[in-house]
């Protein structure tokens, strides 16, 4: 016999159910604390995993009591939330979005892995691929914004990072692809509301992510706290029995959502915890996080009928399966056993910084007295810096800081001072970020005299978003937009330029700001190296890169907004008044989908596609040269998307296909290939089936979704 048979037929039915079961734990000066427990029911085999412990000692000591003194000695399986990084936090996942770059998201992620391994760890509650159309939705900070095809190649980045090639390396952690699934779309955007969408947005929209990480071998997965079309989804036997175990084949642990299980009767679908724990295990849910409804529902459900033991050993060979492959069988103690050397950790930061840097989105840089307003003059003897994020280290390290709790993080204010070291550097905070005291703004006002530039640090503190920080106005908080406007006007009236930064983890609705400033950065929230980036790219020592994965609305009214947006009969026409516009405002985003400006100028010419007829086992190949007639270096990313003229089912305006780089110095030009397997351009017919469709299809290449800027050829499917 295996191990894992030998268990299973030693196994009592409360070891079995202390397989399935995770509960969150933590460290005091006291001891360790496990909630609604104790540590004793580790040594009795009645908890299995744990969530919510840091550090590799807390980690081992915990592991031991599980090996060396429970009967059975299986090992714990311990996890956390890397959603930006563990103790070194990184941007956030939706400014990691806008790099455009496989290998910077799958290194993040493995540095991530690595870091937190040494912290004892064997499982993180990640990626998010919870595409995100609504800005509103607190969590549209933690996942890859509006794109699904965008989160298929992140989902699959994400995995490899974390898990690496061989799980039970002690540098590998097992991912969780989360929220399974369609979590983001929640009623007008209010945290855990319900959610209703069609099966055509279920599959085009929210699965694919999904799919792409099921195919790189993510090893488990979390249903998400929300209903989908009135079935939660912690009890959805069609999605999860059906679709992922059936259709997918995926075999993998299946963990709930924090007291998910439990939840079930708050929906309104389970009468108590025993029919609560009965719908979670009959819909595929493996491991009960913190509701304690598999420990407590399941003996009364086997004892009714209800459930079999058969039922419950298909689960806990899964877990205990997981433990084995991540090798925790062979070495409880691998991960964490030695602390990363002082270099990995230094160089962590070097990355931390360098993947900052490219994350910042350029959002406009206007000319003025005859020259860019970014980067700033090398010789600006006195900068403004004004606002209540300028000094904030503990904001720039984003919402969801794991273990980076008590790390340091670099402020604007810190940033600036180390790289422009000659330069008189003068703050005033104005305003709190959400308070309503005007009192201060007088004394920021004051600041602009004398300067060359104002920097307005502007935004949300970190915590508006992650979870359960959905908000009905997603603009600028408490006082701020008074502070923007009374520098604005006094920065002006001096002939000086206003360069806003915006920190939030959403695209904020500003259309003032975006007309009045005259550069506009989006620095979303840029973890521990966040003011030192910002400096790299204000200063020029770097040339901004990022992109923003998600559309800025203009008005709070127009979401969700995105790209992918299905045609209507009565596009907007000025001319004719019974068109899809609204009355008082446009209808096109203030900022589009891959928008982002560098310090160079570049120019799209000659788009190129062979061949000009394709079935679906060609590739199309296609070329477009890029000239860069700026005056300084930049590096452009170029986006391939692709529309279809008629077909029988309506489908988005633009879909994303691809995605290239070019760096290009002052004067050069240079061409980008890109390919695009013909299958690619199946989509879901009228049965939502696979259908290839012959047809003509536009390719559209260009630097946004912004619809002007795209050069187009058509060429013919069939
Ligand atoms: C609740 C969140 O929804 C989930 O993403 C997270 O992994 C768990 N809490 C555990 O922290």
């Amino acid at each position: 016999m295996n191990r894992i048979d030998t268990l299973m037929a030693r196994m009592t039915l409360a070891e079995k159910l202390g397989q399935l079961t995770m509960t969150a734990s933590g460290y005091t000066v006291t001891g360790p604390v496990i909630a609604g427990d104790s540590t004793q029911s580790i040594i009795d085999g009645t908890i299995g995993n744990l969530l919510n412990m840091v550090g590799a000692g807390p980690a081992h000591e915990m592991q031991r009591l599980a090996v060396e003194q429970s009967r059975l000695g299986i090992p714990l399986l311990i996890g956390l939330d890397i959603v930006h990084g563990h103790r070194t936090l990184f941007p956030i996942p939706l400014a990691e979005a806008g790099i455009f770059d496989e290998a910077v998201w799958e290194r993040t992620a493995r540095e991530a892995a690595r870091e937190g391994a040494a912290d004892g760890l064997a499982m993180t509650f990640a990626p998010m691929l919870d595409v995100s159309r609504d800005p509103r939705w607190g969590r549209t900070a933690e996942g890859p914004g509006e794109d699904p095809w965008l989160n298929g190649r992140i989902a699959r980045a994400k995995v490899r990072g974390f898990q690496g090639t061989d799980l039970s390396s002690a540098e590998s952690l097992a991912a969780c692809a989360k929220h399974f699934v369609a979590y983001s779309p929640v009623t007008a955007g209010r945290e855990y509301a319900a959610v209703d969408i069609s099966e055509r947005t279920l599959r085009e929209v929210h699965l694919p992510g999904f799919v792409a990480a099921i195919e790189a071998g993510v090893a488990t997965l979390m249903p998400a706290f929300t209903d989908l079309n009135g079935v939660p989804m912690t009890a959805h036997v069609p999605l999860l029995r059906d679709w992922l175990r059936g259709e997918m084949g995926f075999d993998g642990v299946i963990v709930s959502d924090y007291n998910a299980i439990a939840e079930l009767i708050k929906h309104g679908v389970a009468a108590d915890l025993v029919d609560a724990a009965v719908l979670a295990l009959k819909a595929g849910v493996d491991i009960d996080m913190m509701a304690d409804a598999y420990r407590k529902g399941l003996p009364v459900a086997l004892e009714q009928g209800r459930v079999t033991i058969d039922e419950i050993d298909a689960c806990v060979r899964r877990v205990l399966r997981l433990k084995e492959q991540l090798g925790l069988f062979d070495d409880p103690y691998r991960r964490g056993a030695t602390p990363e050397p002082a270099e990995a950790v230094a160089e962590r930061h070097a990355l931390a910084r360098d993947v900052a840097r490219r994350a910042i989105v350029l959002l406009k840089n206007e000319r003025r007295n005859d020259r860019d307003v970014l980067p700033l003059p090398a010789a600006a003897k006195a900068l403004a810096v004004v606002g209540p994020l300028a000094d904030a280290r503990t904001e720039m390290k984003g919402p969801w800081w794991g273990a980076g709790e008590h790390e340091p993080a670099v402020s604007v204010l810190d940033g600036l001072r180390v790289a422009l070291p000659q330069t008189d550097i003068r703050h005033a905070p104005g305003v709190a970020i959400d308070g309503g005291d005007d009192s201060g703004i007088e004394a920021a006002v004051a600041l602009c005299d004398g300067a060359s530039a104002v920097l307005l640090c502007l935004g949300e503190r970190a915590t508006m978003s992650g979870e359960a920080a959905s908000r009905a106005t997603p603009a600028l908080p408490g006082r701020q937009q008074a502070l923007a406007e009374a520098v604005t006007a006094r920065a002006h009236a001096l002939g000086i330029p206003v360069v806003a930064i915006l920190f939030s983890g959403r695209p904020l609705v500003v259309p003032w700001l975006a007309e009045h400033a005259d550069a506009l950065l989006a620095a979303w929230f840029l973890g521990a190296e966040a003011g030192h980036a910002i400096a790299d790219v204000l200063t020029g020592r770097a040339s901004p890169s990022g992109r923003t994965p998600m559309s800025w609305p203009r008005a709070v009214g127009q979401v969700p907004i995105f790209f992918g947006q299905r045609p209507t009969g009565r596009p907007m026409n000025p001319a004719d008044y019974y068109t899809s516009k609204y009355q008082d405002v446009d209808n096109t985003p203030l900022f589009a989908f891959g928008h982002g400006l560098t310090y160079g100028r570049i120019r799209y010419e000659e788009l190129q596609v062979e061949p000009r007829r394709v079935c679906e086992q060609d590739t199309l190949k296609i070329s477009v040269t890029l000239r860069n007639e700026g005056a300084r270096e930049a590096e452009e990313t170029v986006f391939l998307f692709v529309r279809a003229k008629v077909s029988r089912v309506t489908r988005p305006l633009l879909e994303l296909k691809g995605y290239a780089k070019l760096r290009l110095r002052p004067g050069e030009a240079g061409s980008v290939k890109l390919e695009l397997p013909a299958s690619e351009l199946r989509y879901l017919g009228p049965d939502l089936q696979p259908l290839f469709e012959a047809g003509e299809i536009e390719i559209c290449v260009g630097p946004s979704a912004e619809p002007a800027g795209l050069l187009r050829e058509t060429i013919e499917l069939g």
